[in-house]
């Protein structure tokens, strides 16, 4: 007898056998592609704190999303930077908002893309929360069941416009319900809802504020987004949002909650999606540009990380670019 070991792990000479036996595998097909799009006619912007990102105006959207479908990218999630915000955002509230405009548009251009909306209101808001405000004796504070009202009229409109899927980002209480039920009797019944059940209050959205133009004029999101030393809080969020009718389950930022990731995926049986965010991107990219990391390797065990963790679904910035190589 040799001396015991682990005699798969030794496989260097065999890429054929350590493929048959590796555990996870990354599939173009779970991936997302965030885009945001912007008002006006022939706009084409990088975000500077995402080189890469663009905000498009909706007909060079249509054209980037069909170049990423012909490398293989088959979803896009959207997000809106409407010309005018006001107090209750209601550019996402209206069959001819920049959203509604952009998903006909490209439903049209890309039918095959399946299109999924980001559903908040924080993009369209003056104030940048992600809802109706209300005074209260400690200051503004987020009305849930206005806005929950507002979601349901929101949601309506996405469905209307032909979006494939709506994912509600707010983390408002009750947003789930309001927003199943308002497809539910309107004719919505098969649309599916990804929920962004288990949202960090995170240093890691920075970029994106930049790119969606949304950050809060003033205080922060703490009172609805989760606090990153919680995890048992995640589950019970995720419960509450299994109950209410979600669909798919979305945990984020990414890599630094890769174990509310596996938690999740061990004591429930539903689809996980992960949200890789801007931050993320922004840091791999940063290095990567001073020659620091390998991109795509590193995408490419991030990407697998996630995996691992136990999603199903990507959403990641990288996405187009790991199709494209
Ligand atoms: C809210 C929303 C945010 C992100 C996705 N949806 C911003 C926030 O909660 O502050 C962040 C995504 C990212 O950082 O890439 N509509």
């Amino acid at each position: 007898m040799s001396f015991p070991h682990n005699r798969l792990s030794r496989l260097r000479s065999s890429e054929v056998l350590r493929n048959m036996i590796a555990e996870n595998q990354l599939n173009l097909a779970d991936l997302v592609q965030p885009v945001f799009v912007h008002y006006g006619d022939n706009v084409e912007r990088e975000i500077g704190s995402m080189p890469g990102q663009y905000q498009f105006s909706i007909d060079r959207a249509c054209e980037y999303i069909r170049r990423i479908y012909d490398v293989g990218v088959r979803s896009v999630l959207l997000f809106g930077i409407p010309e005018k915000k006001n107090s209750t955002g209601s550019d996402a509230m209206s069959d001819s908002g920049i959203i509604q405009q952009a998903v006909r548009a490209i439903k049209r251009a890309v039918p095959g893309m399946f299109v999924i909306t980001d559903v908040c209101f924080c993009e369209y808001t003056d104030h940048g929360h992600c809802g109706v405000l209300t005074n209260s004796p400690g200051g503004m504070i987020l009305d849930h069941e206005a806005t929950c009202r507002n979601l349901a009229i929101q949601v309506l409109t996405h469905a209307r416009a032909g979006a494939d899927m709506v994912a509600p980002s707010g983390m408002i209480d009750g947003q789930i319900l309001a927003i199943r039920q308002a497809l539910d009797s309107n004719g919505y019944s098969n649309l599916p809802v990804m929920s962004y059940a288990a949202k960090y209050a995170s240093a890691f959205y920075g970029p994106f504020r930049d790119a969606a133009q949304g950050a809060p004029s003033f205080g922060d999101r703490r009172s609805h987004q989760m606090d990153p030393r919680n995890s048992d809080e995640a589950l019970r969020e995720v419960q509450q949002d299994i109950e209410q009718g979600a669909d798919i389950i979305m945990i984020k930022p990414g890599m630094p909650y890769l174990d509310i990731v596996r938690r999740v995926k061990d004591n429930f049986n539903i689809p996980i999606a992960v949200y890789n965010v801007s931050g993320e991107y922004a840091m791999v990219k940063a290095a990567a540009a001073n020659g620091w990391l390998n991109e795509k390797q590193t995408v490419t065990e991030i990407l697998t990380s996630f995996k691992r963790a136990g999603a199903d679904i990507i959403i990641t910035y990288h996405a187009a670019d790991i199709a494209d190589k």
